[in-house]
């Protein structure tokens, strides 16, 4: 490979509209976060860059959902996202804004590049305007029913029900969700980015000079690329974004797919004025840490943007990652079915670590993954306490216990003590080599084998026992104990940063590089190190519990709001409501329609006269319990006959998932005939 001369390392902008979850830390920043520590401990220039990404339809629509200003929503999960990253120990150098001026100027900038050089196309299409509310309507806030499944609520990019890909012109009977009204048809111009014309070059730049991508990112752009791509705007019709920066462009922003990764190149300008040197050198390589639902954007838009500008430097690697799941459940932020990561810090506190490393050891990096509170608790306990912890401490304690916490010298070494000295080196190696080609699960694994090379070289040299007969080979034990304690903290350190943080200050060594790992003398004899403490604790049954009650809790009801509720139903005009005549009535006789079994033959006071209605509650109500009841009903539904008994309107009863009825009762006595509005 070549030799770069410095790194440039960038993890997916998470949307500023909701709180960070395991979902994101498996996929896209645990690794980017390994990553970027392994490369600081080997000295290379490397920064890492991040931020949150404020435009786009998930912002409006969160901020639409609470009745507040889009800015209300991104100012609170961008302190809120940034506190958590911090709280895990994602050393970003920045992590920025997309709102920030810098972004806007950049993203502008490029945009005008772009269009000056004339690679964008302008086209006029027919797209959905609300009238009502007089704006055009992304695909999410058009709504209707699914020509796949029927599903009545299906929006205008997908049907959650069946799975489709929608485009809102598929939709039958498609209403807007910002006002109710039924959306016409109206022309609007927009600026497409040809990525036909890119095509040759972008085949040529992944499927021939990128063959050494992870197998789930090449077979993606493989796939895209095969299939044709076709231009795609890059401007929208919202009120919320970075306006296009041209004339004629009023009420138009840049699309949240051309600004947010352009956001990476602003941040960067935020963080230093050295800032061309990462992004214009090619000696630079960038690398982008991605989830799956990404990986268009980064490897193939987001590309053909940089080089149809023609003077930055491209990504060399994008290592996206498959989704993970929680307990056999899709994380879904609206089904509340995800951790959250600021609950799992008032739950576990000080226990960042431990989250990193199971999201690691089980991170979904070739095909998606289940991340269970079990497999966590058995990571915990049978790992880091069992392995990791436990040899560190036996070690700690006994070089205090033995030698007053004084590094003891090495004296002659027998057969085993020497493979246990080269299988550190070669532990080192085997590493950085996983690390290097992004299979940190691997590299993960084979830090724990180092400490499972700790507790096996202490259990067959029986430190505790030959102290009794040879104390001059005890302290070639403990050297040699100590010596792998402190390649430890080399090696976990981009994984459990706080707890190698910990264990350093135990041992008193500072300062270490990652190549000093796979060294016998890290330790010199005579150093001292101070006295430990517990570098992980047991997690008992009953705090998992606690975890799987939850989730239970959230499933029941989720289960029961799935159930209980009808879908919505079409939206009506407020004159369409006014036509009926809802009122208020008092049941003066209630008998049973002879010959029937869920009819009941009504006299009712309307207020307005005294009136006959059938209706079918003879299942729910006794017809002598029901007389003098005050009911609601549709007064002017045109008659009909129903066993040959003229009905003159209808009850208003509540109907539950079960079929149950109940009578619409004003919850104070009224007047028959009050209006109902
Ligand atoms: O999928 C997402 O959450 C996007 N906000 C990721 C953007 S990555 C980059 F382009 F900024
Ligand atoms: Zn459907």
């Amino acid at each position: 490979m070549k030799n770069f001369k410095r790194y440039l390392i960038t993890s997916a902008l998470p949307y500023a509209n909701g709180p960070i979850h395991i979902g994101h830390l498996a996929g896209v920043y645990v690794p980017s976060d390994i990553y970027t520590r392994y490369l600081r401990m080997k000295g290379v220039d490397v920064i890492s860059i991040c931020g949150s990404d404020e435009h786009g339809v998930p912002i409006t629509m969160k901020a639409r959902k609470e009745g507040v200003p889009p800015h209300v929503i991104v100012d609170r999960y961008h302190a809120i996202n940034k506190k958590a990253f911090e709280d895990f120990g994602i050393s970003f150098d920045i992590y920025s804004r997309t709102s920030n001026k810098v972004h806007y100027d950049t993203a502008s900038e490029i945009f005008r590049t772009l269009y000056d050089k004339g690679e964008f196309t302008e086209k006029s299409t027919d797209q959905y305007y609300d009238e009502e509310a007089g704006c055009f309507l992304a695909d999410r806030y058009i709504t209707g029913t699914c020509p796949h499944c029927g599903n009545e609520n299906a929006y205008g990019d997908q049907c959650e029900k069946c799975g489709t890909s929608l485009s809102p012109n598929d939709l039958i009977n498609p209403h807007s969700t910002v006002s109710g009204s039924k959306p016409v048809l109206k022309e609007t111009l927009h600026w497409y980015l040809p990525l036909d014309k890119y095509e040759p070059w972008l085949r040529k730049w992944i499927l021939d000079d990128h063959k050494e991508w992870k197998t789930n990112v090449y077979g993606q752009c493989k796939s895209w690329l095969d299939q044709g791509l076709q231009p795609r705007a890059v401007s929208r019709d919202l009120d919320w974004g970075i306006p296009v920066p041209v004339e004629g462009a009023e009420g138009k922003v840049l699309y949240v797919w051309f600004d947010a990764p352009i956001g990476y190149i602003s941040a960067t300008k935020e963080l230093t004025p050295d800032w061309e040197k990462y992004w214009k050198d090619k000696d630079t390589r960038m690398i982008h840490f991605i989830g799956k639902d990404n990986i268009v954007f980064h490897c193939i838009i987001f590309p053909a943007i940089l080089n149809a500008e023609g003077s930055f430097i491209l990504p060399d690697n994008v290592p996206a990652n498959e989704f993970l799941n929680l307990e056999n459940d899709k994380i879904s932020t609206s089904r509340n079915w995800a951790v959250w990561l600021h609950e799992y810090l008032e739950d576990f506190p000080g226990k960042q670590d431990v989250l990193r490393y199971t999201l690691c050891a089980n991170a979904p990096e070739t095909k998606d993954n289940d991340f269970t509170w079990k497999d966590f608790q058995a990571r915990n306990n049978n790992e880091l306490v069992a392995i990791l912890g436990n040899f560190v401490n036996r070690t700690l304690v006994l070089t205090n216990n033995y030698y007053g916490g004084e590094v003891p010298k090495r004296g002659v070494t027998d057969q085993n003590d020497n493979n246990t000295l080269n299988e550190i080196a070669r532990l080192k190696e085997t590493i950085e080599a996983s690390i290097e080609a992004f299979r940190f699960r691997e590299a993960l694994k084979e830090a724990m084998n180092l400490a499972r090379l700790g507790n096996k070289y202490l259990a067959d040299a029986e430190p505790w026992k030959v102290i009794k007969t040879d104390p001059e080979r005890v302290k070639t034990i403990m050297n040699i104990s100590l010596q792998i304690t402190a390649n430890l903290t080399i090696v976990f350190e981009p994984f459990l940063p706080f707890s190698m943080e910990k264990l350093c200050g135990w041992i008193n060594l500072r300062g270490m590089k990652w190549n000093n790992a796979g060294s016998s003398d890290l330790l010199e004899p005579g150093h001292l190190i101070n006295k430990p403490e517990l570098l992980f604790d047991k997690i008992e049954d009953q705090e998992i519990n606690t975890q799987i009650e939850k989730l239970l809790l959230t499933k029941r009801a989720n289960e029961a709001a799935e159930a209980r509720v009808a879908p919505a139903k079409a939206p009506v005009t407020f004159d369409d409501f006014s036509r009926m005549d809802i009122r208020t009535a008092t049941i003066l006789e209630a008998e049973k329609v002879p010959k029937t079994t869920k009819l009941l033959k009504l006299k009712i006071d309307t207020g307005l006269d005294i009136r006959t209605i059938v209706s079918g509650i003879a299942e729910h109500y006794e017809p002598e319990k029901i007389i003098g009841k005050q009911i609601s009903i549709i007064a002017n539904l045109e008659p009909r006959k129903i066993k040959g008994i003229e009905s003159q309107g209808m009850i208003l009863m509540a109907e539950d998932k079960d079929g149950k009825l109940v009578m619409v009762t004003p919850s104070e006595k009224v007047s028959n005939g009050s209006t109902i509005k």
